[in-house]
C-alpha cells in the first residue's frame, strides 16, 4: 500500500513529535486499464533476419501478417508462430479510411508504427515505407527510412519496386537499414498500372524475376512477391537465396502475409482472389454493436450488477441533506 507521510506540529508541546499520518489510498476504477502483461509460456526469443534466412534455408514457411495497433499488435504476439509483424500501408485504406495508399503520409505511419511497437514482442517489426517517401532524392529517402527506425521503432522497412530500387537498398543497407522489397503488383503503383496480376506472359515474368534478382543483389533481406502465377512464385523462390514472402503467388514461396483485416473477416470491400477468410470477425463486431444498442434504447443495459450500489443509510443521510 502506497503511504503518504505528513509531518504535523501541534501547539501542545509536543511539536518536536513528527506523527505519521496514514494517507488513505486513493483508488481509482477504470474501464480501460492497461492489461496485465502476462508472459506467454511458450515466449520465443526475438525473430531476426538471421533466423529468417535459417527459416527459409530450412524449408521452414515464414509467417509475416500485418498489424496496425496497439491490440493486434499483441495477438500476433501472443502466438509463436508469427515470425513478422508488418505496419503495411494498407493502413490508409483499412484503419484509415483514404481510398488508396498513395494518400498515407509518413507521420501517419510513424504515428501507428509506435502503437504496434508498444505491442510487439517476438516478431520482427517491419514497416511500409509509404508513397512518395523514398521514392524522392536519396537525402531524403535516408531521413524518412532513419525517421521509420528511430520514431517509429521499425525493425526494417518494406518498399515497392524493381530494378530502379536497387541503389536505395544498397544505401539503406551501408547504414544499417534491413529492407524488404515489394515486386509483382506494386499497390502504390495502381494510379499507373492498376491492380493486375503480373508476371502473366514470359516477357512480364523476366521483367519480375529480373528486378527479383537486381534486390537481391543490391542486400534486399526478403522480397514480396505480389499477385503474380505461382509457378513464377515457386521460380524466383528457388532463383534467389533470400526468403519471398508471397501474397497471391501460390504456396511455394518461403512464407506469406495477409492483411489483416482481410483475413479477419472485418473488411467488406473488394475481396482478391488469394484472401482466405480465416475469422469472421465483422459478423461477430457488427452483431455486438446491435445488441449494445438495443440494451441501452430498452434500459437493460446496464443491469443492477453492472451497477454500484450505496448504503441504504448513506443514501438516507443524504436525502435529508438535501431536504434541507
Ligand atoms: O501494405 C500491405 O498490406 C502490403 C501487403 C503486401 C500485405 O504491402
Amino acid at each position: 500500500m502506497l503511504r503518504v507521510y505528513a509531518s504535523h506540529t501541534s501547539c501542545g508541546g509536543l511539536s518536536h513529535i513528527r506523527r505519521k499520518a496514514p494517507v488513505p489510498r486513493l483508488r481509482r476504477w477504470m474501464s480501460v486499464r492497461p492489461e496485465q502483461q502476462h508472459k506467454t509460456p511458450d515466449a520465443r526469443k526475438k525473430v531476426t533476419i538471421a533466423e529468417l534466412q535459417k527459416m527459409r534455408d530450412a524449408g521452414t514457411p515464414i509467417s509475416m501478417l500485418t498489424t496496425y495497433d496497439y491490440p493486434s499488435a499483441r495477438a500476433l504476439s501472443a502466438n509463436p508462430q508469427i515470425d513478422i509483424a508488418f505496419v503495411g500501408d494498407s493502413l490508409a485504406q483499412v484503419c484509415l479510411g483514404h481510398t488508396s495508399t498513395t494518400e498515407l503520409t509518413l507521420d501517419e505511419m510513424i504515428h501507428h508504427t509506435r502503437a504496434v511497437r508498444r505491442g510487439t514482442k517476438h516478431p520482427l517489426l517491419l514497416a511500409d515505407m509509404p508513397f512518395g517517401s523514398y521514392n524522392v532524392s536519396a537525402e531524403d529517402t535516408l531521413r524518412n527510412a532513419v525517421r521509420l527506425v528511430q520514431q517509429g521503432g521499425a525493425e526494417a522497412v518494406k518498399m515497392e519496386g524493381g530494378v530502379e530500387l536497387a541503389g536505395v537498398v544498397r544505401r539503406l543497407g551501408t547504414i544499417g537499414i534491413p529492407v524488404m522489397a515489394h515486386i509483382g503488383l506494386m499497390p502504390q503503383r495502381c494510379n499507373a498500372s492498376g491492380f493486375r496480376v503480373q508476371g502473366r506472359d514470359a516477357e512480364s515474368a523476366r521483367g519480375v524475376l529480373a528486378d527479383a534478382l537486381a534486390l537481391e543483389d543490391a542486400g534486399a533481406f526478403a522480397v514480396v512477391l505480389e499477385a503474380i502465377p505461382h509457378k513464377l512464385g515457386e521460380y524466383i523462390t528457388n532463383r534467389l537465396r533470400i526468403p519471398t514472402i508471397g501474397i497471391g503467388a501460390g504456396n511455394m514461396t518461403s512464407g506469406q502475409v495477409l492483411v489483416w483485416d482481410d483475413m479477419m473477416g472485418t473488411w467488406a470491400g473488394h475481396k482478391a482472389k488469394f484472401v482466405r477468410r480465416f475469422a469472421d470477425v465483422k459478423t461477430e463486431r457488427d452483431a455486438g454493436v446491435q445488441r449494445y444498442a438495443a440494451a441501452v434504447r430498452d434500459r437493460s443495459f446496464p443491469s443492477a450488477t453492472e451497477s454500484y450500489a450505496m448504503d441504504d443509510a448513506e443514501w438516507n443521510k443524504f436525502l435529508r441533506h438535501e431536504e434541507k
